[in-house]
């Protein structure tokens, strides 16, 4: 205790005893403005990036060798789809020794210039998509030199690049490193390669081979379920897959036509802050402040500039070199107090609920499909559009919670799933209204796949590896009323299922006991067995399939529950396998994503032959209708009511020969 409350007896003397030698070169040692001035200069981008990887999803060798495909790919398809390409993308990871592995990503897509080769893929922070407004995969410009750079600093070799962007030119081969401290590609060979022609058999397309330290493991975050939600995702995109372990694995096209191209739009006034503004009045080639908002911004036309000018109390005369700060504020303050149309949702380009469909039926074995699609909303004034799908049951695992698969433009997003607000958002909902079991503040649990995905012409990632999607309230909203909506369909086939197995049970009890009595009877009456039997069997299915249809107090059947006339649900056997070409035409009568070519009429017709051929004939009586739109009973609904009123009258003969 004592030696505690003592001063450092030693240490004070050692101080009075310092030479003053060394106390001058303590001093001397302590950093000055010039010293550090001398230390202080420019950070280049991919010094910072190599130094940070894990901020680019690089942060380990399994999540590296997927971030690689997944830039890769994205990069593809995003190519792919902007030149009008149905795409056709081979991807194969070669395992080089126990921890490297060689990628090699190739499209049909219309390739990369020469001159355009170095900068795209050695130079971090350059590419076609980060100054526009328009929905695609990328938007950085950092995804594949960043791979890149990770491949070269584990590994020490170059990236290679064979690119053809005609059939009359040959293939062109580069290889390239990146120097870091000057984010500036340094090229190792660059030569034409007629000979890598056979690789582009529609005389275009990239390939890109990159060797890394990576480590394939398979599960919920591989590059194997990533290509594989990918596919559900991009029905219209043909994937074929070398592993590691040298298995081939093909994702056929479920969708034979390209999703519509995304229109490019221009920043809505309300999602800008008074700083971007102020840079924008300062980087416009227009000369006037009226021109510049209805150049500049989307949903600006002349009156609306007029009336945002005499707000801020400018005219729309007014040059733009003599718009200062203060002006540039009132402005500012007049665009947050007008009213100002939504921004123009033609921009965005959802999967679309039957395409949904189709990917989650190609993927995922369940017996129910439903899916919503949300009108378009805004966040910061960027459009963006929410849909969810969601499978239940069927070879699905009944004893864990339900698995949610996140997109975001089509990309699955397969880490930080709890910092996305995608996941917060279908925690948040009520999951037992629909049947399902669900603790606090988690997923619900059972044989449920869960897919929501964000489409928008800038999607708010939380870090630059793009993995979860920030949480704003707007976009979690629009999420969570998309689950819902899935949510009530799922609740009512629950509803069903359980009424119907609350049939089976009851015909099951019949006919255990039914074989019995038919014998007692026959030991009474005289009556062979079998016909008692067979009467017995027959009456047991009417009573239980009747209470199946439920029929209301005329006769008619109880209105259908909504699912069978409801286009965005699908109901399966358990065990029934559906081919991608039953997909496109047994179950929607028409190619998915694309126009309908028949009347919805055939497309009902055949969903009733799906639902035949899953032996759910309740399905298909319910989508007769027993009354017309007018309220007049149809066919259906008179013969009904004869069948009561015959079935009445015997009634009524029974209990009066009862009586007699
Ligand atoms: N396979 C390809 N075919 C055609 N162009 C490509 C291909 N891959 C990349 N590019 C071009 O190279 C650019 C840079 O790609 P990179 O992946 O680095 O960035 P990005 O896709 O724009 O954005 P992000 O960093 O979000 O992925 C792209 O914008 C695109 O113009
Ligand atoms: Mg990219």
């Amino acid at each position: 205790m004592t030696t505690l409350t003592r001063p450092p007896k030693s240490s004070k003397s050692m101080a009075k005893r310092a030479p003053a030698s060394n106390k001058k070169k303590e001093t001397s040692s302590r950093a000055t403005a010039e010293s550090m001035a001398k230390q202080q200069r420019e950070i280049s981008v991919s010094e910072f990036f190599a130094k940070n990887r894990h901020l680019l999803g690089f942060d380990n060798p399994r999540k590296a060798l997927l971030t690689t495909i997944k830039e890769a790919v994205d990069n593809a398809l995003d190519a792919c789809e902007e030149a009008g390409i149905l795409p056709d993308l081979f991807v194969q990871i070669l395992q080089v020794n126990e921890s490297r592995f060689k990628v090699t990503v190739r499209d049909n897509g219309p390739g990369i210039i020469r001159t355009q080769i170095d900068n795209v893929f050695g130079k971090l922070l350059y590419g076609s998509k980060f100054h526009r407004m328009k929905m695609s995969r990328g938007q950085q410009g950092i995804g594949i030199s960043a791979a890149g750079m990770y491949g070269l600093m584990t590994t020490g070799k170059p990236v290679t690049i064979i690119s053809k962007t005609s059939k009359r030119k040959p293939a062109h081969e580069v290889l390239l490193k990146i120097d870091t401290s000057k984010n500036r590609p340094e090229i190792v060979s660059d030569t034409e390669h007629p000979e890598d022609d056979h690789l582009f058999n529609d005389g275009h397309g990239t390939q890109v081979v990159i060797e890394l330290d990576g480590k394939y493991q398979k599960g919920k975050q591989s590059v194997d379920a990533y290509l594989e939600q990918t596919a559900i995702a991009n029905p219209h995109a043909n994937i074929t897959y070398v592993s590691p372990t040298n298995e081939t694995f093909e994702f056929p096209r479920a969708v034979k036509e390209l999703p519509p191209e995304p229109k490019e739009i221009k920043p809505h006034p309300k999602g800008i802050e008074l700083g971007t503004l102020i840079q924008m009045l300062e980087r416009t080639k227009t000369t006037q402040l009226g021109a510049f908002l209805q150049k500049d911004f989307c949903r600006v036309g002349p009156g609306k500039a007029k009336e945002l000018c005499s707000k801020a109390g400018i005219t729309n005369r007014t040059w733009i070199k003599q718009v200062g700060h203060e002006q540039a504020e009132s402005l500012y303050k007049a665009i947050q107090e007008t009213k100002i149309t939504s921004p123009p949702v033609d921009c965005l380009v959802p999967i679309g609920s039957r395409a949904l469909l189709a990917g989650l039926l190609k993927e995922v074995k369940a017996e129910f499909f439903a899916a919503a699609t949300r009108p378009p909303s805004v966040y910061r004034g960027n459009p963006f559009q929410i849909e969810v799908a969601m499978a239940y049951g069927g070879a699905l695992p009944t004893e864990e919670t339900a698995r949610v698969l996140r997109f975001a433009n089509r990309v699955p997003l397969l880490y930080q799933q709890a910092s996305c607000c995608s996941f917060k958002a279908a925690i948040e909902t009520g999951w037992r209204n629909y049947g399902m079991s669900q603790s606090k503040n988690s997923l619900p649990s059972g044989p449920i796949v869960l897919l929501i995905h964000m489409a928008s012409v800038w999607v708010p990632f939380t870090s630059e590896s793009k993995e979860a999607i920030a949480d704003y309230d707007d976009i979690r909203k629009e999420m969570r009323l998309a689950i819902q909506e899935c949510g009530r369909k799922l609740g009512t086939y629950m509803r069903r299922r359980k009424r119907m197995q609350h049939q089976a049970e009851r015909r099951g009890i019949f006919a255990r006991y039914i074989g019995e009595i038919s014998k007692s009877c026959e030991s009474i009456t005289g009556t062979p067995a079998k016909k008692i039997y067979d009467a017995l069997k027959k009456m047991a299915d009417q009573k239980t399939a009747e209470a199946d249809y439920q029929l209301d107090e005329e006769g008619n059947f109880v209105a259908d529950d909504g699912l069978a006339n409801d286009d965005n649900v699908v109901v399966l056997d358990p065990d029934q396998q559906v081919t991608p070409d039953q997909i496109e035409t047994d179950l929607f009568g028409e190619p998915v994503g694309g126009k309908s070519k028949r009347g919805k009429k055939t497309r009902k017709k055949t969903r009733k032959k799906v639902t035949k051929k899953a032996g759910k004939k309740t399905l298909k009586k319910k989508t007769r209708k027993s009354t017309r739109s007018d309220g007049q009973p149809t066919l259906l609904g008179q013969e009904n009511r004869k069948k009561k009123k015959k079935r009445i009258v015997k009634k009524k003969k029974v209990r009066r020969s009862r009586r007699a």
